[in-house]
C-alpha cells in the first residue's frame, strides 16, 4: 500500500472516500463539521435521525455527499470524546481501513490523523495510523492454492495533518511507520511459516538475505563451531533433532565506529516438541511460533536499516528444533555452557534458557551498551499476564523504564516483573551449578533468573513474550510484536522521536 501525508479541506478532496471522525453522542469532528457546512447539513441531518451514533467501531458509508468532490464520506464512530486515546484512536484507523478495503475504494483520505489524542503529537498519530492500516490489511496466505482475492482492493492512503508546519514532522513520522510497519511484516511472515519450512537454516537464510540487501554485516555459526566454543547448553537442545542448529550474528553499524552496540538476542526455536519432555498434543502446533523473539530481532534490524538509524546494533540469534530422538537429551542429564557454569536439564522442555544462556555469553564479545533478550520464554507468562504485556525483566531499572516507556508510546505495551536474588533458590540442583527449572510457582521468573545468572557483565533486559507475539484461536497468527516496542526504544536512544 501507498502512504502519504497532507493539509487540506475534507471537502475539496478529489479521493474515492474521505474518513472523517464523529464522537458519541453525535458529535461531529471539526473535518465533519466542514464537510457537513458544504454539505448543507446533509451530516448533522443523518446524525440526527440516528443512523450515526458515534460509537466506537460503527462506521457509516455515504455515497454523493453534496457539496463534495469525493465519490464517498465514511464516518467512523470514535466513541466518547473524554476517552479517547491510543487505543480508541487504533480501533478507530482499523475499522477505516477495514472499511475502505471492503468496500472498493482504490484510495482514501483520512482526516481521523487531525483528531487529538490525549498525550500524543501528530507525528504520532501518523506513525500509528500507518502501523495500523498496514496490519489491517496483512494476509498470509502464500500456502492457499485459491487466495481470496479482494476485488478492489485499497492501494492508496493519505493521511491528512491540520497545520502546515506540521508536514515535514508527519513525513518523517510516515517513513518511520512504514520502516517498523516493514519490520513487523517481515516477524509475521517468518513466524506464520510452518516449521517444516522455517527451520534454523531457513532463519540464516532470510538473515543473509537482510544483509545484501542493507548495510548489514552477516555470519553465521555451525555446530563445530559453537562446539569449539563450549557452547554445549545450545548444542545440547539441537541434539533430537536432524535440522542442524544455527547462531546467526548481523551487525547493523549506522553509528560511530567507536560506539558500543545495542545487541539484540531472539530465540529461535523453530519447532518445540518439548524434547524428551513432550509437550501435550493439543496446540502443539502452535509451537512454530517459538522463534518468535528470532523474528522480531530480524525484523527490528531490518526496521533499523531501512530508517538508516545513527546507531551500532548487533544480533544474535540461536536458532535450533527442540525434538525427541534417541540422541536427545534426556531428562536428569548435566552440561556445561560457554560460560563454564555447568545445568542440569530436569526438563528438556525448559529449552529456550539453554539455548539463550549461550547467545548471552557470545553477546559479551560485542562490548555491548545493552544487551535486550526477547523469547516466548514460559507459558507462566501467559498466566501472569495474559495477550496484552509482554514481560519485562531487567538488571537495570533505568532500562527497564526506557523499555516500558517505549512499549507505551508504541502502543505495545511491557509490564516490570521481579527479578529479585530471592527467587534464585529455586534453582538450586544437587549436581550442577543451576537446574534448568525451578518448580511450579514463579515459572517466568525463575526463567529470568536463569537467564541473569549469564548477563553480570552488562546492562541488560529480558522480554517474555509468549502471551503477545501470536494470537490463538479462529485469527490464528503472529502479531510482530515487539518490533513496535524495539523500534521506539531504538528510535529515542537515536533522538529521532518526536
Ligand atoms: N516455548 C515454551 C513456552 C511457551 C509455552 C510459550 C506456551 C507460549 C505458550 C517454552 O520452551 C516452554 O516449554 N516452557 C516451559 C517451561 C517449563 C518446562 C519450566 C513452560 O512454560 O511450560
Ligand atoms: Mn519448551
Ligand atoms: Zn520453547
Amino acid at each position: 500500500m501507498e502512504f502519504s501525508i497532507k493539509s487540506g479541506n475534507p471537502e475539496k478532496q478529489r479521493s474515492a472516500c474521505v474518513v472523517v471522525g464523529v464522537f458519541e453522542p453525535r458529535k461531529l469532528t471539526l473535518a465533519a463539521e466542514l464537510i457537513d457546512n458544504a454539505a448543507r447539513s446533509h451530516l448533522s441531518d443523518i446524525v440526527r435521525r440516528g443512523d450515526m451514533e458515534g460509537k466506537a467501531g460503527s462506521t457509516l458509508l455515504l455515497h454523493n455527499v453534496p457539496g463534495t468532490l469525493c465519490d464517498r464520506v465514511l464516518l467512523v464512530g470514535l466513541g466518547k470524546e473524554k476517552e479517547f486515546g491510543d487505543r480508541e484512536y487504533c480501533d478507530a484507523i482499523r475499522s477505516a481501513v477495514r472499511t475502505l478495503d471492503e468496500t472498493g475504494s482504490f484510495d482514501g483520505t483520512v482526516f481521523l490523523t487531525e483528531t487529538s489524542v490525549r498525550k500524543r503529537s501528530a507525528a504520532w498519530r501518523v506513525r500509528q495510523a500507518v502501523l495500523v492500516a498496514r496490519q489491517t490489511v496483512y494476509r498470509f496466505d502464500q500456502f492457499k492454492s485459491k487466495k481470496d482475492k479482494v476485488r478492489r482492493p485499497l492501494r492508496k492512503l493519505t493521511f491528512v495533518v491540520d497545520r502546515r508546519n506540521e508536514l515535514a514532522a508527519a513525513e518523517e513520522a510516515l517513513n518511520q511507520g512504514q520502516a517498523i510497519a516493514e519490520g513487523v511484516s517481515l516477524a509475521k511472515n517468518l513466524a506464520n511459516l510452518p516449521g517444516n519450512v522455517c527451520t534454523p537454516s531457513h532463519l540464516a537464510e532470510t538473515a543473509q538475505h537482510l544483509a545484501t540487501e542493507h548495510k548489514i554485516e552477516c555470519q553465521i555459526l555451525e555446530a563445530d563451531e559453537m562446539a569449539a566454543l563450549g557452547m554445549h547448553s545450545l548444542l545440547s537442545v539441537a541434539k533430537g533433532s536432524h535440522q542442524s542448529p544455527k547462531l546467526i550474528v548481523l551487525q547493523y553499524k549506522g553509528g560511530k565506529s567507536d560506539e558500543k552496540p545495542v545487541v539484540l538476542v531472539g530465540k529461535g526455536v523453530t519447532f518445540d516438541s518439548g524434547g524428551i519432555s513432550l509437550k501435550p498434543a493439543p496446540e502443539m502446533d502452535e509451537m512454530k511460533y517459538d522463534m518468535c523473539g528470532a523474528a522480531s530481532v530480524l525484523g527490528a534490524i531490518k526496521a533499523t536499516a531501512l530508517m538508516k538509524l545513527p546507531i551500532n546494533l548487533t544480533v544474535i540469534v540461536p536458532s535450533t528444533e527442540n525434538m525427541p530422538g534417541g540422541a536427545a537429551t534426556r531428562p536428569g542429564d548435566i552440561v556445561t555452557s560457554m560460560s563454564g557454569q555447568s545445568i542440569e536439564i530436569l526438563n528438556t522442555d525448559a529449552e529456550g534458557r539453554l539455548i539463550l544462556c549461550d547467545a548471552l555469553t557470545y553477546a559479551a564479545r560485542f562490548d555491548p551498551e545493552t544487551v535486550i533478550d526477547v523469547a516466548t520464554l514460559t507459558g507462566a507468562c501467559v498466566i501472569a499476564l495474559g495477550h496484552v504485556a509482554t514481560g519485562l525483566f531487567a538488571n537495570s531499572d533505568t532500562l527497564a523504564r526506557e523499555l516500558e516507556h517505549a512499549g507505551d508510546e508504541a502502543h505495545d505495551r511491557a509490564w516490570q516483573m521481579p527479578l529479585w536474588d530471592d527467587y534464585q533458590e529455586l534453582l538450586k540442583s544437587p549436581f550442577a551449578d543451576m537446574a534448568n527449572i525451578g518448580g511450579r510457582s514463579a515459572g517466568s521468573i525463575t526463567a529470568a533468573c536463569f537467564l541473569a545468572r549469564f548477563t553480570k557483565k552488562y546492562v541488560w533486559a529480558h522480554l517474555d513474550i509468549a502471551g503477545t507475539a501470536w494470537k490463538s484461536g479462529s485469527d490464528k497468527g503472529a502479531t510482530g510484536r515487539p518490533v513496535p516496542l524495539l523500534m521506539h526504544y531504538l528510535m529515542k536512544r537515536a533522538g529521532k522521536l518526536t
